[in-house]
């Protein structure tokens, strides 16, 4: 039941972001993202198309993505919106580990945006998407902390 909701989801952080990709590294956290993001790809060439539970070590919120996926998720989906790199959440020698906060929050966030796009916006009448759809970049913006006034 709730995988169709969730394919859903994964797809709205993969898509509007990897269309934008094509640019280059342009600052230097774009570029650590890429680099670790490239290593980690590395590490599991072959298995790229393998469900992450089954690549990586401690997989909660993402079972069933593909691990080549993941780590492009990681990259555009997670790390671009909130204009961080990869240690911010992670700890880059021990990707498994839990130890750092932002980690845990943004499985939280990811479970908090899926219960917007299956269960909150569909009930809103008249919108224009037929599938109308948050991300991650709908708020943060590349930014940690979400604007609340106009700049
Ligand atoms: C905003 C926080 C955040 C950022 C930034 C982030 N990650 Fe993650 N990462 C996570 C979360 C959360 C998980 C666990 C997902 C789950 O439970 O399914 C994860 C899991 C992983 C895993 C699986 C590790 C294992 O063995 O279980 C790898 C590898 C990984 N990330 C690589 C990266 C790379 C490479 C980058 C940068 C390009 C990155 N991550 C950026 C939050 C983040
Ligand atoms: C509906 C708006 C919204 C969406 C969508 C959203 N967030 Fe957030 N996020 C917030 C708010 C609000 C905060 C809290 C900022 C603060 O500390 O006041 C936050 C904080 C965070 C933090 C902690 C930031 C830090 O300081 O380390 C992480 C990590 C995070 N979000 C990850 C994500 C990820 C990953 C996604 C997509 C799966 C996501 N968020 C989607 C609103 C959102």
């Amino acid at each position: 039941m709730r995988a169709p909701a969730l394919t859903a989801c994964l797809l709205a952080l993969a898509l509007p972001a990897l269309a934008q990709s094509a640019g280059p590294a342009s600052d230097s956290v774009t570029a650590s993202r890429e680099r670790f993001a490239r290593d980690v790809l590395a590490s599991i060439a072959g298995r790229e198309h393998l469900p992450a539970d089954s690549v990586f070590r401690n997989i909660e919120s993402l079972k069933g993505v593909p691990a080549g996926r993941l780590v492009r998720m990681m990259n555009m989906g997670f790390g671009r919106s909130l204009g961080v790199s990869c240690d911010h959440c992670h700890d880059t020698d021990e990707w498994e580990s839990d130890e750092k906060r932002p980690k845990e929050i943004a499985r939280r966030m990811l479970a908090m945006v899926e219960t917007i796009n299956r269960e909150l916006l569909p009930k809103i009448e008249h919108l224009k998407s037929d599938q109308p759809t948050v991300n991650c970049t709908t708020c943060h913006r590349g930014a940690t902390k979400p604007a609340l006034n106009m700049e």
